[in-house]
């Protein structure tokens, strides 16, 4: 039986109402649930991150990162970096994970994004084609971690199975899970989901980190000799996952953070990479003043490359969560189902910048590397991603 008294102090005294509702298998299930909970720390969140909502930093101080542009460099130093890509590949330097967690929500689609398809291609093929070229290019299988969440796992995995891994080996391909995270009423409480469980929604890309070391696969990385990790979204249709003149860079430079960015456009609502307190960072396109925002000459794709040495050291720091409200379906008080505002807390991956101490950003052409698959409709849509991978051939 739940403790109505103890749950009052968090501001959680309802669930003994929902309680009275349940059979015994289900109220045995949330009594387990809820003491596996830290309640104080819930309500902390909730306060600091909803109550007193913390009004932007002040970004005054906010300052463009150190950045070279790649249309810059001469052909004799990209065939170098190349060069030295494929060496560093070849010698099994780089690791590739992908974020695959998230849904497709603004897409309008039901499967896991990576699933959804232009023209008979899905997201995941693109990026799998690429490993595969790699792996013609220099004789090395790469290996490939993407991370999901409980809302696609079972589905992202069948998928590949159905797709026979795409001709990759499957023995080099490795699936994560994501942590959850409870959300909230826009009163702070715990609600059900609508399967009389409590509410948990994945807790945002910066789970990646830690989900990488409790699968066990940052210590299989370095058992491996892997120096580098490649992020990359699953989004973006003209991602270069691991592509040898970036490999080279961020190999020639061995900073903890690489960054590849694109010149953002005016308005655009894209993060944007600045460098604050000497560390560079991204701040949500919502994070800034329009003014500050559009003076910010890198945007942030989500292409990375960190150090292993550098997450294996920071990977039990803690990452602060940011709120996001969305319209999650849950149970009312009847046991109805409702969709309402609900408090969803989400960790970004790039909030781990601040304990790294040195950073490296390369700007490289948007035309040729970033269309990102957000909408069902108009900008960053199916129509703009298909005209895109015609453009550059990717698709016929
Ligand atoms: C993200 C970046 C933003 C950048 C933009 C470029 C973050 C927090 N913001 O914004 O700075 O300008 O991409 O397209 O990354 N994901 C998970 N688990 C989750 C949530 C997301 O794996 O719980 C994955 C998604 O599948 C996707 C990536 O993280 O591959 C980016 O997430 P998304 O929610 O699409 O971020 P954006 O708002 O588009």
């Amino acid at each position: 039986m739940l403790d109505k008294k103890e749950l009052d102090k968090f501001n959680q005294g309802h669930l003994v109402e929902f309680e009275k509702l349940m059979s015994s298998n289900e109220k045995a299930q949330l009594n387990d649930k809820v003491k596996s909970l830290d309640l104080e720390q819930i309500q902390n969140l909730y306060q600091s991150l909803y109550v007193n909502k913390k009004v932007i930093e002040d970004v005054s101080s906010v300052q463009e990162v150190k950045y070279e542009r790649k249309a810059d460099f001469s052909q004799q130093m990209l065939e170098s970096y190349e060069q030295q890509g494929i060496q560093a590949i070849k010698n099994g330097k780089f690791a590739v994970v992908l974020m695959a967690g998230g849904q497709g929500t603004r897409l309008g689609y039901k499967g896991p994004k990576g699933s959804f398809e232009i023209e008979n291609v899905s997201l995941f093929e693109l990026q799998a084609k690429q490993l595969l070229d790699l792996q013609a290019k220099t004789g090395t299988t790469v290996d490939w971690y993407i991370m999901t969440s409980n809302i696609n796992d079972r589905e992202t995995r069948l998928f590949f199975e159905d797709k026979s891994y795409f001709g990759y080996d499957s023995d080099h391909v490795h699936f994560f899970i994501q942590d959850n995270v409870v959300a909230l009423s826009e009163e702070g409480k715990l609600v059900l989901d609508v399967n009389g469980k409590i509410l948990e929604t994945p807790n945002g890309n910066g789970g990646i980190f830690k989900s990488l070391e409790k699968a066990g696969y940052l210590a299989d990385m370095s058992a491996a000799g892997i120096e580098y990790i490649f992020l990359n979204n699953i989004d973006n249709v003209l991602v270069k996952v691991l592509d040898p003149a970036f490999a080279g860079y961020v190999d020639a430079h061995g900073k903890d953070v690489s960054t590849k960015s694109i010149q953002p456009k005016k308005g655009e609502s894209v993060g944007r990479l600045v460098n604050v307190d000497h560390k560079d960072t991204v701040y949500e396109y919502s994070e800034l003043s329009e003014d500050t925002a559009n003076e910010i000459n890198n945007a942030n794709i989500g292409i990375h490359a960190f150090k292993l040495s550098f997450i294996k050291n920071v990977v039990d720091r803690d990452l602060p969560y940011h709120l996001a409200v969305k319209n999650l379906k849950q149970l009312d008080e009847d046991f109805g189902v409702i969709e309402q505002p609900t408090l969803k807390f989400e960790l970004f991956y790039f909030d781990i910048f601040k304990y790294a101490n040195s950073f490296i950003t390369l700007q490289v052409d948007r035309d040729e590397e970033f269309s990102p698959l957000k909408n069902k409709e108009g900008k960053d849509s199916v129509e703009t991603a298909t005209q895109d991978l015609k453009r550059m051939n990717i698709i016929k």
